[in-house]
């Protein structure tokens, strides 16, 4: 581990002409590390993914081979950013694969948590594999570990207890077995965003609100169903666009909605409505270990149930989820 740890001696990037610097550096690094190799990259669309992304399409262009999984999970037009930024602004090399009916075939009636979570993170990891596998000439796996993945694998390796699994790309399968390029892994993450501002990245995706690799399936709460999902989707659209307009997008670290397998009775057009209800969270934190809640005023919470209970097929209610952290995580599952 100790060729892992941050030097003391390291400045941290805090201004665009250090994050330049270390553009520069990594890029050489990366160029000696790889010669004419290719390098493989999963590319989710978070900031992690992203800058690394960026960094390589710099530093070996062609020589990149992104890899985007549409899990089915993902928010209201995510796949389409990344096409759009990566594919084509970018002009990488990307293959985008629409996994959604291995995924929502494989969670169908999987309503405990846990399992939940290692389904959408094993068949992540099946899918990512059968792409690598048709791929000729790949010798490298480029990984958006961050510092704090480090710290918190040094930690687990200590056998401190997680409250859940997270997901982010885990350990590929034996036949496929790559030397890793990491160039942000002594990185925290605002020095990710200084970095990903230096390399031109839009604002919008590198001070990207933190989404879980399981996605929607996390906040789709039980057992998914692709009706309850589009709703959810749909709602979390609105609250988005809402906090955008409003300007507590800028201020509050994360919010989303999740939406419960249960249905309450409402009227709609004179006659009896059953429907989800979409809870709204929003929560402020420095570390995601412990989270307060936001106050939003009423009149935006007034206006985005408006907007859900009318524009979205399914839901009937909007609820406002008060509870810290602790005693509640951040997400429901
Ligand atoms: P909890 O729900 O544990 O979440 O309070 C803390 C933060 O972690 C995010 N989260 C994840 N991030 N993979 C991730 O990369 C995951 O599997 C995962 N699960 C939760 C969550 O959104 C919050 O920001």
């Amino acid at each position: 581990m100790s060729t892992n740890l941050r030097p003391e001696s390291m400045e941290r990037i805090t201004t665009i002409e250090l994050a330049q610097k270390f553009i520069e550096e990594q890029i050489a690094e990366i160029r000696a590390q790889v010669g004419d190799k290719k390098v493989l990259l999963a590319l989710s669309g978070g900031v992690d993914s992203s800058v690394v992304a960026a960094l390589l399409i710099k530093a070996i262009g062609k020589q990149l081979v992104c890899v985007h999984v549409n899990h089915g999970l993902m928010r209201k037009g995510e796949s389409e950013a990344v096409i759009q930024m990566f594919g084509k602004e970018l002009d990488a090399n990307l293959i985008y694969v629409d996994a959604t009916d291995r995924f929502l075939d494989l969670l169908a009636g999987v309503s405990e948590p846990e399992k939940k979570r290692k389904i959408i993170g094993a068949e992540f990891i099946n899918v990512f594999a059968d792409e690598a596998r048709k791929l000729e000439g790949v010798s490298y796996l480029a990984q958006g570990t961050i510092y704090p993945d480090i710290l918190e694998s040094i930690k687990a390796a200590e056998g401190k207890k997680a409250v859940k699994s997270h997901h982010n790309v885990g350990g590929l399968p034996e036949d496929l077995q790559f030397e890793l390029v990491e160039p942000i892994k002594l990185l925290f993450k605002d020095e990710v965003r200084v970095v990903g501002e230096a390399l031109g990245l839009p604002h919008a995706m590198v001070y990207r609100q933190p989404f879980p690799g399981p996605g929607l399936g996390v906040r789709c709460l039980g057992a998914i169903t692709r009706d309850r999902l589009h709703a959810l989707r749909e709602a979390d659209a609105i609250l988005r666009e809402e906090f955008d307009n409003c300007g507590l997008a800028e201020k509050v670290w994360q919010y989303f909605i999740a939406v419960p397998d249960i249905k309450s009775v409402g009227v709609k057009d004179e006659s009896r409505y059953e429907g989800w209800p979409a809870i709204i969270r929003a929560i402020n934190t420095k570390d995601a270990m412990t989270a307060t809640i936001e106050e939003i005023p009423y009149d935006i919470l007034h206006k985005i149930t408006y907007r859900i209970t009318h524009e979205v097929e399914g839901i009937n209610r909007v609820l406002f989820d008060l509870t810290p952290k602790p005693i509640g995580t951040i997400e429901w599952e």
